[in-house]
């Protein structure tokens, strides 16, 4: 069964094409990173104008590159939260319109499940119970997955998560935006030179960063960086501290739980230190997906759409946008 997936819950305008819930027939993404850059960082209404624009050309090339017609198609599914309202509201009336229009059922994504599900755009299914990191520019989630649809939340960020203090700490070290990318390409050959804090949290599985977010405003306020080397050590020193904490907290949660695999998600998953550490720590077998399957897309939701489905889950044209929808 093809499942037709839409993604706008913030700054990349997605569409694609998969057949059941793991063969990615099309995966089209347009990204609106150039457009916020500008202003270092996402602004809403900028966003949900953008998504607009580009919707429909982004749909007809996902089913064009599917070579796809309506008929080939079973369902619709479509991020409806969390996320930000305006951009949401975007891709929920099209996914409407278009289950409308073609006699498909609609399905509502939770899109940090959307997330988790990119796993499983893969021949190499995830067993169960498996524990979920989540790792994104909103949220910093750990997950206890029993089974399709059952989701535990065990933690979260107490303050940034995880991406955005990448996003952060990049802006404070003059690297630019999207952070991430730009502090994961900064520290490239260079060794963690400075001593930054890490918070451990003990006896919680929650997170936080925003200690080690000041910690790097207070190093370059209290000292000279106009050396690119010491912007590069310091950028390898931030992304150590964050890796250390997420691989750590996360592998003492697995071994305390006895879960058979760890699955990472979430843009923040696209960086090569924290796959590196988890796959050489981790006791057990550790999923993540591609870099491009871990920021922000629609194969991913129309993956979890596929198994909305099989549970019988799906939506009214009711459904409407939930830009705090949490899981579990
Ligand atoms: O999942 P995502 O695309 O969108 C949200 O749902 O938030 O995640 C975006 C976040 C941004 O904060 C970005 O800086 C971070 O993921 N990110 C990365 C990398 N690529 C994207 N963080 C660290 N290393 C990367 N390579
Ligand atoms: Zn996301």
């Amino acid at each position: 069964m093809k499942i037709l997936g839409i993604e706008t819950s913030c700054d990349e305008t997605a569409a694609a094409v998969v057949e059941d819930g793991a063969n990615i027939v099309s995966n089209v993404v347009a990204s609106q990173v150039d457009i916020h850059r500008r202003y270092g960082g996402i602004v809403p209404e900028v966003a949900s104008r953008q998504h607009l624009i580009t919707v429909l050309p982004v749909l007809d090339s996902a089913m064009a590159e599917a070579k796809a017609s309506w008929r080939d198609i079973g369902a619709v599914a479509v991020t409806v939260g969390p996320g930000l309202a305006g951009s949401l509201l975007v891709g929920v009336n099209v996914a409407k319109a278009t289950a409308m229009a073609h006699g498909l059922p609609l399905i509502g994504v939770n899109h940090l499940e959307a997330h988790i599900y990119a796993n499983w755009l893969n021949k190499d299914k995830p067993e169960f119970p498996c524990l979920c990191l989540i790792v994104s520019g909103g949220h910093s989630d750990l997950v206890l997955m029993r089974g399709h649809g059952q989701f535990e939340k065990l933690g979260r960020t107490r303050d940034d998560a995880a991406g955005e203090a990448f996003d952060k700490a990049a802006r404070i070290l003059g690297l630019g935006y999207p952070g991430g990318p730009a502090i994961e390409k900064a520290a490239i050959g260079s060794t963690p030179s400075f001593s930054l804090p890490r918070a451990w949290l003990k006896g919680s599985d929650d997170f936080s960063f925003s200690g080690l977010k000041t910690a790097v405003l207070h190093l370059v306020r209290d000292n000279d960086f106009s050396d690119p080397a010491r912007v590069a050590g310091a950028a390898a020193s931030f992304q150590q501290a964050v890796v250390d904490v997420l691989t750590a907290k996360t592998i003492q949660a697995a071994e305390r739980l006895g879960v058979k695999q760890i699955l990472l998600s979430g843009g923040v998953a696209a960086n090569k230190a924290l796959c590196d550490s988890f796959t050489s720590n981790s006791p057990v077998p550790v999923h993540i997906p591609p870099p491009g399957l871990c920021t922000d897309n629609a194969a991913m939701v129309a993956a979890c759409g596929y198994y909305h489905y099989q549970l019988g889950k799906l939506d009214g044209f009711d459904v409407d946008v939930v830009p705090s929808l949490s899981l579990g």
